[in-house]
């Protein structure tokens, strides 16, 4: 995967279909200030602003269900590395499981093992965003982290715990 924490923000990637997810601030700023901190993003996600990541959209592995129950899919793998090796945290190819106004956010295994099962990390409530140009965008808060992600934290938060807000553009 590209290692590049020094790709070049891009604003014009904002506006394409895809996710924007700060994951959290708190937890990125600790990485950041570990003498060996690193983040990694690539295949299909690109910093962008002063902190986010954006996952690219997936068309083919998002799908609609006839019950309103849709599956947004995004592309990228994002890793966070630390106290020499002993912090490993993957957040890679998220995908959103909306039902209604609620959301969850699942990612493939944290340890990339074939044929684990994709682990929720995060709740959200849905609000679409107004747009001028066609496309359609939502907002998510209430973004609040899952029993099953307390242990890719280490179990430093607890369930509940606030992560940071999503906004995801879909295509018109
Ligand atoms: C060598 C072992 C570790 C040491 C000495 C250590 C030390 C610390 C310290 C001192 C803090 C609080 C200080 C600060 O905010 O800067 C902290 C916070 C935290 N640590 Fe570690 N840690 C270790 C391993 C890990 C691992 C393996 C993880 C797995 C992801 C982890 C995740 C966290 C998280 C999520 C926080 C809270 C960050 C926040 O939101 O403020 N730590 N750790």
């Amino acid at each position: 995967m590209d290692t590049s924490t020094e790709t070049t923000p891009t604003t014009e990637r904002q506006l394409a279909p895809g996710l924007r997810w700060g994951i959290k601030a708190s937890f990125v700023d600790y990485v950041r200030r570990m003498p060996d901190g690193k983040g990694s993003v690539g295949d299909g996600a690109v910093p962008v602003g002063t902190g986010d990541l954006f996952y690219s959209y997936d068309p083919a592995a998002s799908s609609t269900g006839g019950d309103g129950h849709q599956v947004w899919a995004f592309r990228g793998d994002v890793r966070f590395s630390g106290h020499y090796g002993m912090l490993f945290v993957r957040i890679a190819h998220p995908r959103l499981e909306v039902d209604g106004s609620r959301a969850v956010l699942t990612i493939e295994d944290p340890e990339a093992r074939q044929d684990a099962p994709r682990v929720p990390l995060v709740t959200a409530r849905l609000q679409e965003l107004p747009t001028e140009d066609g496309t359609i965008a939502w907002g998510a808060d209430q973004v609040a982290l899952t029993a099953e992600g307390v242990a890719l934290f280490n179990d430093v938060y607890a369930e509940g715990e606030p992560f940071e807000p999503l906004v995801v553009q879909l295509p018109a």
